[in-house]
């Protein structure tokens, strides 16, 4: 069988095994998909054992996703962009491709699970770390009509809006800049939630048909999504389907193959409830 795996510290919880077993069942495809924990900074020991001895592809999580940026020999335009790599492939000649599927399953799960439009609306993205950082080429490729990052530490968000200035109308602010705007998708992109937390947002910012979208998740709603509810948001939802996208876009590179998604993303929500 092609050996695949996932490497990250911590990597207990990780849903990626059960993920790709089930694409692998659902695909036909006979491959072991297993868990590594890495220490932090073995990475790229770790990386180079693992293609040594016939694996094909690797996963890759916190906190080595600029660590396999630095390990791959090719990388895709959105990894590049993306400072960051999720996913590492064995190509036929030997060398490793590295390549970012995180924007696209963002986007995937917004406007295909979700139906969620982002076209010509206006987007708000909390936080201004890699996760934003990930996902800000593929969602600005749909043109929402003006994105703004806001994040705690003003310059970072500056950065990020000049960095990706190319891809259209982006700007930044502090989240005590935000009032009296409103928006039609929120998307939380902080680390706050790990902590049950929630960046200060006015009470006002959505729009009346205004979503909300955390790429975190959790068994019950997260405190952004919590927000959200309570902020008469049209929708909100959890990052699991976020989860699941990017790993049917990973097992695609490597396989070659589409799986879908929606039974998978059902039967993690059933276990995490
Ligand atoms: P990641 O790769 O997950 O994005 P990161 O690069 O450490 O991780 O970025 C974490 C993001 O969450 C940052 O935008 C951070 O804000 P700062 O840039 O000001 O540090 C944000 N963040 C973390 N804890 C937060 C909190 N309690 N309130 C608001 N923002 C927070």
């Amino acid at each position: 069988n092609d050996k695949y795996a996932v490497f990250g510290n911590p990597i207990k919880h990780s849903k990626s095994p059960q993920i790709h077993s089930a694409f692998a069942a659902q695909t036909g495809q006979q491959l072991s998909y297993r868990a590594h924990k890495v220490d932090v900074d073995k990475f790229a020991d770790a990386a180079k054992s693992f293609f040594d001895n016939g694996g094909k592809g690797l996963n890759i999580t916190v906190p080595f996703k600029i660590d396999a940026y630095n390990f791959a020999d090719e990388l895709s335009g959105r990894a590049r962009l993306a400072g960051a790599v999720n996913t590492l492939a064995l190509q036929d000649d030997g060398t490793v491709y590295g390549d970012n599927t995180d924007g696209a399953g963002l986007v995937r799960d917004i406007c295909e699970n979700l139906a969620w439009e982002v076209t010509g609306k206006r987007v708000l993205l909390l936080g201004a770390g890699g996760a934003i950082r990930g996902v800000l080429e593929p969602l600005m490729k749909l043109n929402p009509s003006q994105v703004l990052i806001a994040n705690r530490t003003v310059e970072k968000a500056q950065q990020l809006a000049r960095d990706f200035s190319e891809f259209g109308s982006v700007g930044a602010c502090s989240f005590e800049a935000l009032n009296a705007n409103q928006y039609d998708l929120i998307i939380n992109g902080t680390s706050a939630s790990l902590a049950g937390e929630l960046p200060p947002l006015p009470s006002d910012a959505l729009t009346d048909e205004g979503c909300c979208y955390d790429m975190m998740y959790s068994a019950g709603p997260t405190p952004f999504m919590r927000w959200g509810a309570e902020n008469a948001a049209w929708a909100v939802s959890d990052g699991l389907g976020m989860l699941v996208e990017q790993a049917a876009e990973s097992f695609c590179i490597w396989r070659g193959t589409r799986p879908t998604t929606r039974e998978v993303i059902d039967a993690i929500r059933e276990e995490l409830e």
